[in-house]
């Protein structure tokens, strides 16, 4: 039988791991990566940097104007450029975590990320990360993934990788805000968090990352993906 692209949507809770995964499928399948979340990020901010005041919704749709987003993928990167200019490292920052949320739930924000990311899917082959990519983005993706693991589990990978990013939080601090998240991305009105009923669950908390790929990559070949 005739192998074909496919769409794999990787959805899940924050800090469960998802990019490790996207990223590792999409170099074992020659996939392009996309990580929504960072294109959630770069608005939120462009939205800081020109000192937006987030009340004011009818600004705040106004800069999204003025906000265009793309990856640089030179040399197995995956960075953010916001109107041009690579902000990969200013979107990682404690403060961006948590201003995203709130920012991802109006309504105008998520239909241009949610357009852009329609847009780079058009030619399949591509693993994409996100809250709403096999719920919203592409509903018909072949194989749609959601990832949760134990908030300890999780809040101690993103206690570890902020340490190694030299902008360490306390692991309370650093708990606190996944749930937060977890919660303002679950209760929004548009594109809640939810696993999509044919999406296979994917609980990471006993496994290690290569055990997760190994499984990942029997789901997709069951695809017959190539
Ligand atoms: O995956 P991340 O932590 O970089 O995502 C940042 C925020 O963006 C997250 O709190 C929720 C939002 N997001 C979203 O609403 N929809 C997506 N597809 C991806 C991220």
């Amino acid at each position: 039988m005739k192998q074909k692209k496919i769409i794999i949507a990787i959805d899940g809770y924050s800090s469960c791991g998802k990019s490790t995964l996207a990223k590792q499928l999409a170099k074992e399948l020659n996939y392009a990566y996309i990580d929504s979340g960072a294109m959630y990020r770069g608005i939120a901010l462009y939205f800081l940097e020109h000192n937006l005041d987030m009340n004011n919704h009818d600004l705040l749709i106004d800069a999204l104007q003025h906000i265009s987003l793309s990856f640089d993928t030179a040399n197995g990167k995956n960075d953010l450029l916001l109107n041009g200019v690579n902000v990969e490292a200013k979107i990682r920052t404690p403060q961006i975590a948590n201003l995203v949320s709130p920012i991802a739930t109006i309504a105008e924000v998520r239909e241009k990320a949610v357009h852009q990311q329609q847009e780079m899917g058009k030619l399949k082959g591509i693993v994409m990360d996100g809250r709403d990519i096999g719920t919203t983005v592409f509903p018909d993706a072949e194989l749609k993934i959601f990832m949760t693991a134990s908030i300890a589990v999780r809040a101690k990978r993103r206690f570890l990788e902020m340490q190694q990013k030299n902008t360490p939080q306390n692991l309370v601090e650093v708990e606190a805000n996944l749930i937060q998240r977890d919660h303002i991305d679950s209760n929004r009105e548009i594109s809640p968090l939810r696993q999509a009923a044919d999406a296979i669950l994917l609980d990471n908390s006993d496994i290690t990352a290569e055990e997760q790929l190994q499984l990942a990559l029997g789901w997709a070949h069951e695809k017959k993906v190539w």
